[in-house]
């Protein structure tokens, strides 16, 4: 008996070496053919398994590999080599902006290249989206993220009639109204949660009117990612959600009213943006677990069982809102109420299924069931939600590190708006070219270049083996392998950006420094015409989202592929003129009559600033960008790009002309 099953075991053993063996020699052969270096791991870094347990593992394989060999090739294995120690190392070792990796059960390629990203990103049939590693995001149903083929035109082609440039001046509107809601909260500060944190901001009175300077804000990161859901739950849902200061306006439909209330409506126990910025926080929980489960875990098991607890009653409550949301907007068609104007991309799937005079009726193919209806509406939320918010979280703190940014920002917010306007009555039509093409559109571009929010847009080969045109050479791409264009390295690859110091930063430039003035450098190839890239452009089919260009001539252009933080291609952004349009509502609103400081509570009071002299408060404050600037440098060095372990930076936002560092007479 026992020998039987050694000799099993001794078979199985035979069994999984040849396996392994062969799948070395296989994959090895097939990548050694693409031509690019050649990485040999032992484990598929992509494998799930490998994926859910390294972090058990990382540590043995450390102490396994001496380190030169673990630096050098098992790095691919670690979660954030993309950022760490920084976006380019790796590839600048390796010597090459594309490489391979194989190993017994798969092979993968990574590219920082601009011209290989460039060719997958617009090359959709030779490269489809990797969806196997989306499947997981369909937790309310199929959607334009997850899926690829025809199902995934046909949710494309609904989902993209929202997003027109109609719909983008209501964002920007309602863009402008939140961030007033937000910086309403900081002035009103004590009264409410969010805002004034540390206690040593003394100078705050009653209204905002007569108030210099918020208390210090400690809450930055937060209260973004509330103006980012606020507004998604315009966009995607046609809500005007509230911040906790707010009144609910009298005008407002009673049956909407349910949804933007700060309060549970009866027979809720969250309200309706409670539910939604839970159910998104916790996404890779009820993904994880089935509901039947969480459901059973008592919320006493400590703060981890209230945890879990939450995001069941969370996704419940979402569901409900949901359901009710769909049956309330059938109704109304059926009974013929007129839509109201607006951004309302779940209201516009569900006319265009249940709409019999909508446009999109007669063509058959392009009917979504419910569920799709419910997973299109749930997956804008999660793919414009922390982007957006994370965005604008990074590019206020950059700006305070960086006031003479802030300097060059309000210089243009004047030129387009005057200084004493009155943002309400900004006009999104004639305003938003110049926004774009201004010193704002550098400071969030810059951001985009340096944190991007998404660090790898996963594409494979298709099921043939595929020809890459590489800068003269070809690469024979093997079938199925999947093809990883690496965001934040390719934006940062000095081939395709210049540095604005060449002194600086050694053989990587200053391309790790956030300078929003590179963004006016003369453009770097001549590679690709204007004339060639109008051909492509023609070429291309259209898949819907934002043609047009934002660009102005005068300004740098970046190498086609080297700045693809919306993505690019039939697989871009559907959200990327809806994003910008947000953040730069945002970030004129703020500007225009406020500027941000970093808080340098740390090391001295107010008082003591007050009694301080130019050249002192130079010092202070060179300490707090010192540290402002580390925080962000560790945030980059995560995979999430999150300011992890609690970090933050503090700040206080100052009227304009009430500087203490940073003013006209100020510092810089
Ligand atoms: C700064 C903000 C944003 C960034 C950086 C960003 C970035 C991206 C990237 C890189 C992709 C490609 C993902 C992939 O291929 O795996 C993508 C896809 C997508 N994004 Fe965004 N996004 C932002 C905001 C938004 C917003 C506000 C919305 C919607 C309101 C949105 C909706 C979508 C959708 C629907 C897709 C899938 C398109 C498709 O596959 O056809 N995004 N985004
Ligand atoms: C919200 O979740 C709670 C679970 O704690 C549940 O009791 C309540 O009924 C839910 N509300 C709705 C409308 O489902
Ligand atoms: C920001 O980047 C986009 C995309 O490359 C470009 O068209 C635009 O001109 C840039 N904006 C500024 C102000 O440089
Ligand atoms: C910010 O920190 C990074 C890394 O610590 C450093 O390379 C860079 O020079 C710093 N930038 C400034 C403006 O101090
Ligand atoms: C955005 O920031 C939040 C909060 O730190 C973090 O949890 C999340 O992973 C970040 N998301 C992205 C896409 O950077």
């Amino acid at each position: 008996m026992r020998l039987n099953l050694l000799a099993l075991f001794g078979l199985f053993l035979a069994w999984a070496t040849y396996k392994i063996y062969a799948g070395f020699k296989t994959n090895i052969a097939k990548a050694r053919k693409a031509g690019y270096p050649v990485l040999i791991t032992p484990i598929y870094p992509l494998s799930p398994l490998w994926l859910t347990t390294r972090h058990f593992f990382l540590p043995i394989l450390t102490r396994l590999f001496p380190s030169c060999l673990y630096s050098s090739y098992i790095f691919v294995m670690t979660p954030d080599w993309e950022y760490h120690p920084s976006p380019r190392s790796h590839f600048a070792r390796l010597g090459s902006d594309t490489f391979l990796v194989a190993s017994w059960n798969g092979l993968a390629c990574y590219t920082s290249d601009a011209g290989v990203i460039y060719s997958v990103m617009s090359r959709r049939e030779a490269f489809p989206k990797d969806t196997r590693q989306y499947g997981i995001l369909e937790i309310f149903g199929s959607n334009v993220v997850t899926t690829e083929g025809q199902v995934w035109r046909m949710h494309r082609k609904v989902t993209s009639a929202s997003f027109n440039e109609r719909n983008a001046g209501h964002t920007f509107r309602e863009a402008v109204r939140q961030t007033g809601g937000m910086v309403g909260g900081w002035f009103s500060s004590s009264s409410s949660g969010s805002g004034s944190g540390s206690g040593s901001g003394s100078q705050e009175a009653g209204g905002e009117g007569d108030v210099e300077m918020t208390g210090t804000i400690t809450t930055l990161e937060h209260d973004t990612m509330r103006w980012a859901l606020n507004i998604i739950g315009y966009v995607g849902f046609g809500l005007k959600l509230l911040w906790p200061h707010e009144q609910m306006p009298s005008d407002v439909d009673p049956k909407l009213a349910k949804y933007g209330s700060l309060q549970p409506p009866s027979g809720y126990s969250m309200t309706f943006a409670d539910s939604l910025a839970t159910v998104l926080e916790r996404i890779v929980v009820l993904l994880l677990i089935p509901s039947a489960i969480l459901k059973r875990i008592p919320s006493r098991w400590g703060s981890w069982g209230s945890k879990l607890h939450e995001a069941w009653e969370a996704k419940v409550n979402y569901t409900k809102y949901m359901n009710a949301f769909l049956k309330e907007k059938v109704e109304d068609i059926r009974a013929g109420v007129q839509e109201r104007e607006g951004m309302n991309i779940m209201g516009q799937l569900v006319r265009s299924k249940y709409d019999p005079s909508s446009s999109e009726k007669s063509d058959g193919a392009t009917k979504l069931e419910d569920s799709e209806i419910m997973g299109n509406a749930f997956i804008m939320t999660l793919a414009g939600h922390e982007t957006t918010a994370n965005v604008t979280h990074f590019t206020l703190i950059e700006l305070a590190i960086h006031p003479e940014a802030q300097r060059r920002v309000q210089q243009d917010i004047d030129a387009i708006f005057g200084r004493d306007s009155d943002p309400e009555t900004w006009d999104y039509e004639k305003s938003i070219n110049a926004l774009l093409a201004s010193y704002i559109g550098a400071v969030i571009n810059e951001t985009l270049r340096l944190i991007p929010p998404v660090v790898v847009t996963p594409k494979r080969v298709a099921d043939t083996d595929q020809w890459l045109q590489d800068e003269g050479q070809k690469h024979q791409m093997p079938a199925m392998m999947p093809v990883m264009p690496v965001i934040s390295a390719v934006q940062r690859n000095k081939r395709y950006w210049p540095a604005l110091d060449k002194t600086k930063g050694g053989d990587a430039g200053d391309l790790d420094e956030w300078l929003p003035d590179r963004w006016y450098l003369p453009s770097m190839s001549q590679g690709q015409s204007t004339a060639d890239e109008k051909e492509e452009k023609q070429q291309e089919e259209n898949y819907g989202g934002y043609q047009g260009l934002d660009t102005s001539p005068t300004l740098f252009r970046p190498v086609r592929g080297s700045f693809i933080p919306f993505s690019d291609g039939a697989r871009s952004c559907l959200g990327r003129r809806i994003a910008m349009v947000e953040m730069v509502a945002a970030i004129a609103v703020l500007f225009q009559k406020y500027s941000v400081e970093l808080a340098v509570d740390e090391w001295a009071s107010d008082e003591e600033v007050q009694k301080m002299g130019v050249e002192e408060q130079r010092e202070v404050y060179a300490k707090a960008q010192k540290k402002a600037n580390d925080t962000l440098h560790q945030a980059q060095s995560v995979v999430t790009l999150k300011l992890t372990g609690g970090r933050h930076v503090p700040v206080r936002f100052v009227r304009r002309g009430k500087e203490r560092f940073v003013g006209d007479e100020g510092l810089c």
